[in-house]
């Protein structure tokens, strides 16, 4: 149940009574304030849910680095750092396209276009993301260019076991200024500061060297050989792409071997071990290439500068998904809906759940991923906060495209699906491969 405040960082619970006159002035002052640290898709969700609930909260202040919603999803050509040397905090590139369809992806409250097909360009999301801003009255209530700085746990000495929040922000419309809350939404996204891993005689490597994180599309790689390091979901799409413009690529990684149809231009090998010192890149089995690029697709550091230190965030989830549930708890939490246990308790039941899980193999780093958990979870959570759990469509369609991304990696976005009932998907027909060109607008039948 700890997981629930991977988001949600501080809250206390308080009783609402209402009664004894409905003076406006009285309500507001028994309101809680709320802040939301970013308006990508989680920020975007949990500004929503407290925008909705008008009786308990005051309308929540959103604090957004940059000067637009949808994090992520807001495709930067550039790499490196904006024009007031702020970092680019999207990792999104040229071509990419979901991986969940937009059946599953959706928050369950506002559906995707149904003219559109199941799997979309970036471009898709984004628009999604300003619709549902737009649409439930959330811009007006975002501070754009406002990085938050800082937020710490204030403890109240006049209410025992109280605890509030200050927020420091700099830039926007106010500068350098701190604001009180009740409770912060942490929505800072996890997919921005690139883990590099430490490969012994990294400095001898000759070639390009880059990360994801700073990769956008395929042609400036056209012809080369490319060893791309880690097969998660960036390594094994990006390959496919560079096969696409005839890259020669090595896809190394320390699964099991891929048994899937990979493109005839990708290779496997097992994870690099070092570059020698002529520059050349060895695999853990001794072999050795010369590639002129080695792009890291090594996944992401949980970083929260604000935070002084704390790692927040579970992975391997259906995102929207995920924020619409976790946000409902947690404000259920601060309604008083739902009573937690101790802090210690809950410390307690974490460490717990972690050495199970240990003592089952799994690796540390792997600690926060959820799999198929996340369902178990979304029902426990829905049934403590008293709120509508997933339909189980959600979960059989994950887990049918699931299934089909391992076997058909290239083709399974080719798929379009309909919702016929809570219970109950079908496919649709299934469309020719095709080239796009979403920058121009233009598709082109293979
Ligand atoms: C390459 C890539 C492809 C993906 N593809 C899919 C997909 O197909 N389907 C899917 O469901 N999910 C996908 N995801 C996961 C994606 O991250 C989530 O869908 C979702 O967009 C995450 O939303 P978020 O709000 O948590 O974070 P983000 O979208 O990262 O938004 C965080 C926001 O916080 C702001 N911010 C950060 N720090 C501060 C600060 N200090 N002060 C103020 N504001 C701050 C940022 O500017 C940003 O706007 C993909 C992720 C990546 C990296
Ligand atoms: N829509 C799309 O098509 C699309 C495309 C790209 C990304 N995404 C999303 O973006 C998010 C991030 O994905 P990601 O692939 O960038 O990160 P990721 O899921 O964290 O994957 C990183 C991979 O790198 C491996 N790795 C790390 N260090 C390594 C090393 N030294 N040697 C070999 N392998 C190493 C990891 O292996 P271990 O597992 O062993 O740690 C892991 O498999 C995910 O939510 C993903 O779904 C979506």
């Amino acid at each position: 149940m700890t997981k629930a405040f991977s988001s949600l960082i501080g809250c206390h619970n308080r009783k609402y009574s209402l009664q004894g006159g409905n003076d406006a002035s009285k309500i507001m002052s028994r309101c809680l304030r709320v802040a939301v640290v970013g308006a990508g898709a989680a920020g975007l969700c949990a500004a929503q849910h407290v925008l909705s609930r008008q009786n308990t909260f005051s309308p929540p202040v959103v604090y957004e680095l940059t000067n637009q919603v949808g994090g992520t999803w807001v495709y930067e050509e550039r790499v490196g750092s904006h024009d007031n040397s702020q970092s680019i905090h999207s990792s999104m590139y040229r071509n990419l396209r979901t991986n969940l369809p937009k059946e599953v992806m959706m928050f369950p409250d506002f559906p995707f276009d149904q003219h559109l097909p199941s799997f979309l360009p970036h471009q898709e999301v984004l628009h999604y993301l300003e619709r549902y801003s737009q649409q439930y009255g959330i811009t007006p209530h975002i501070q754009f260019e406002t990085k938050v700085e800082e937020v710490k746990p204030v403890t109240m000495e006049m209410e025992e076991g109280k605890v509030t929040w200050e927020v420091t922000s700099s830039g926007g419309q106010h500068g350098w200024r701190t604001e009180t809350f009740d409770a912060v939404f942490v929505c800072s996204g996890h997919y921005s500061d690139p883990h590099l891993p430490s490969i012994p005689g990294l400095e001898n490597f000759k070639g390009t060297l880059l990360h994801s994180h700073s990769y956008r599309c395929p042609e400036s790689f056209a012809g080369q050989s490319v060893v791309v390091l880690g097969a998660g979901a960036s390594g094994l799409d990006i390959s496919i792409e560079l096969a696409g413009v005839q890259a020669q690529v090595t896809l190394s990684h320390g699964r099991p071997p891929l048994r899937f149809p990979l493109p005839p231009q990708v290779q496997q090998a097992p994870p690099v071990s070092r570059v020698l010192e002529d520059g050349a890149v060895q695999f853990v089995d001794g072999g050795v290439a010369r590639p002129q690029v080695l792009l890291l697709c090594t996944g992401y550091n949980l970083s929260f500068p604000f935070l002084g230190g704390a790692a927040l965030g579970l992975q391997t989830i259906c995102p929207f998904l995920h924020f619409h549930t976790q946000v409902q708890f947690a404000l259920a939490v601060l309604e008083g809906v739902v009573s937690l246990p101790s802090p210690a308790e809950m410390e307690e039941e974490v460490r717990r759940e972690m050495e199970r899980n240990m003592a089952e193999g799994v690796e540390p780093r792997h600690l926060l991923k959820m799999d198929s958990a996340q369902w178990g979870y979304y029902q426990t959570l829905a049934r403590m906060g008293g709120f509508r759990p997933p339909p189980p469509v959600t979960q059989s369609l994950y887990e049918e495209v699931w299934r089909q991304r391992q076997n058909h990696p290239q083709k399974y976005r080719q798929l379009n699906y309909r919702l016929i009932s809570d219970i109950e998907w079908e496919v649709l027909e299934v469309q020719p491969e095709r080239e796009v060109n979403w920058e121009r607008g233009i598709e082109t039948e293979r």
